[in-house]
């Protein structure tokens, strides 16, 4: 195991389960102090920054806002922010907008010759007005982010309310925070991921990576080709009669617009040239074969037919989303690849091009798809398994998720490879997040929040390479999660930590004072009816079963 993490045996962990519920009254306790103050402590004002952010100085001073604040907008693009803000704050506040040269309350400023970093803000509250100050459009959102989680904590409906003076000073760690979600083994649909996209926005998460098509279905309507959803969409992990379930073009752009408001871009995955056993069921004549356990997990690598099939695929979906990169897969072709030997186009393919190995062949199969990729102006994202296939280091990204197999990580980074760090452990939420959990995976361990919480730091001074880490991300496979609750259970509070994990510096970051603020979050999850893991009092929310149909025998015991 190469993250030696510390475990439930920690003693801070242990101090804080037995302290849980003392934290909750102590909470309540000052929550009834505030209402008849107006006025809130330093301590239990730094509670609801969500993630901790790298520098807060606090003064004795308050800002009242009254009933209304009003924003002076620098540049058009701040606009729609601004306008996003009124509504997030809607129910505390209402916000006028004032014309150029008005001072307002709360002003909003564009100024790219300020030392903050891309992303980064400066959220200064004086008692005569809130500034918020940042190089791009992000920051000034983070800010106001920030600003909406003070507002809320200070807000008072019966009395009149201030937020204390001070002044943040803010950016994140890593530019790559980012969460991905599994729909093909189980479909969720637009509400619940419009509610994980409004989440990640409140964490400063940034990277939403969906992984819309694998074995059971394929959710992502492609016009070219309708048969993908007719007879693709079909199924889940739990029902391989379930009825056809998918997003829509139109759809998509509503989820892409909806995230882009909230500063957060979505990346796409069309997995290839492996988990394609729904497009094939859709498709056979592109079919690669499979075997038994993986029936028609491949495309066929030798037919020339299929890179113009797969080509016409992505430049639809190249069309619906603005991201830089498109993720190509590219996990697991050895699964199920070695019907390809048997088929005389891939034994034609190998002759002409001196193939001596099917490796060689998927790397063949990548590049091409790549190289179409390129040509619609788009990079190429893959699982660490790309990493050997020869693809061009500016054009491409690695996701490295065998942590089992630190030198394939290692390996990208000497390569040139931009990297994202998602290791099963602790970073596949599927895991099962506490011992006494039975349905989500083990593999020698697990990832608790504790585990997440300290990504990456515990390997981060032995790595070289570093330049080359875009970020970390939590990636939600959903066999095991069937349902809302479920998918709810096993997010959080480990996205909450995860966010933390990849905004703030290693130097701010403290476990300890993590759990003290958690009982504030768990506040904020029952507010909107998540139904999270109490890492304090695990009876008391006890993991809900998994919402077993004819597969659960064969996935209920995975190492
Ligand atoms: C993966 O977990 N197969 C990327």
């Amino acid at each position: 195991m190469i993250f030696d993490l510390e475990r439930e045996s920690n003693p801070i962990l242990q101090y804080a389960k037995t302290r849980g519920l003392r934290l909750i009254l102590i909470f309540f306790i000052f929550l009834l102090f505030a209402s008849c103050s107006g006025k809130v402590s330093h301590d239990e004002l730094n509670k609801v920054l969500i993630p901790w952010p790298n520098e807060v100085v606090w003064d004795d001073d308050a800002f009242y806002p009254g009933e209304a604040l009003s924003i002076q907008v620098t540049g058009a693009r701040l606009e729609e922010i601004a306008d996003h803000f009124a509504t997030e704050v809607s129910p505390y506040l209402g916000i006028t907008k004032v014309s150029k040269g008005v001072q307002g309350d709360l002003t909003l400023k564009l100024d790219p010759l300020t030392d903050l970093p891309k992303e980064g803000y400066r959220l200064e509250i004086t008692a005569d007005g809130i500034h918020i100050t940042a190089t791009g459009q992000e920051g000034i959102y983070y800010g106001l982010n920030s600003l909406k989680q003070l507002i809320r904590f200070n807000y008072n409906k019966d009395q009149a309310w201030a937020i204390p003076t001070g002044t943040i000073r803010d950016a994140p760690r890593f530019s790559w925070r980012g969460v991905m979600l599994d729909e093909s083994r189980h479909f969720f649909g637009m509400e619940q991921v419009k509610q994980l996209l409004d989440l990640m926005a409140e964490h400063k998460l940034n990277k939403f990576h969906w992984h819309l098509t694998d074995e059971p279905a394929w959710r992502i309507e492609i016009q070219a080709y309708p048969r993908l959803t007719e007879i693709g969409s079909r199924g889940d992990w739990s029902n391989s009669s379930q009825e056809a379930k998918f997003y829509t073009q139109e759809q998509v752009r509503e989820i892409v617009q909806y995230a882009a408001q909230r500063q957060i871009e979505i990346i796409p995955e069309i997995d290839m040239p492996g988990h394609a056993s729904a497009a094939n069921r859709a498709y056979p004549e592109f079919s690669g074969g499979g075997n038994p356990e993986h029936p028609g997990f491949t495309f066929n690598p030798g037919k020339e037919g299929t890179y113009a099939y797969l080509t016409t695929i992505l430049e639809e979906v190249a069309a619906l989303f603005p991201s830089e990169y498109i993720h190509l897969g590219g996990d697991e072709v050895h699964f199920a690849n070695q019907q390809w030997l048997q088929d005389p186009e891939v034994r034609s393919l190998m002759e002409r091009e001196g193939f001596e190995n099917l490796k060689e062949v998927e790397y063949y199969f990548l590049q091409r798809i790549s190289d179409a990729l390129r040509a619609m102006g788009k990079k190429t994202a893959g699982w660490d398994e790309i990493a050997s296939a020869g693809l061009d280091h500016h054009e491409s990204m690695i996701f490295w998720w065998r942590h089992d197999k630190p030198g394939v990580l290692h390996d990208a980074l000497d390569r040139g490879y931009k990297t994202v760090l998602c290791p099963r452990i602790p970073l596949y939420f599927d895991f099962i997040q506490h011992p006494t959990h039975q349905y989500g995976r083990t593999w020698k361990g697990f990832g608790d929040t504790l585990g997440v919480y300290h990504f990456p730091d515990s390997a981060w001074s032995g790595l070289g390479g570093k330049d080359l880490v875009m970020g970390i991300q939590s990636c939600i496979w959903t066999e095991r999660i069937a349902t809302k609750e479920r998918l709810d259970f096993m997010t959080w509070p480990r996205l909450t930590a995860m966010s933390e994990a990849a905004w703030t510096q290693p130097e701010a970051k403290s476990y300890e004072r993590f759990l003290e603020r958690l009982p504030h979050f768990y506040v904020f999850y029952d507010k909107l009816q998540i139904a999270y893991f109490d890492l304090f009092d695990p009876e008391s929310t006890p993991e809900p079963v998994w919402n077993d149909g004819p597969n659960w025998q064969q996935n209920h015991n995975t190492e």
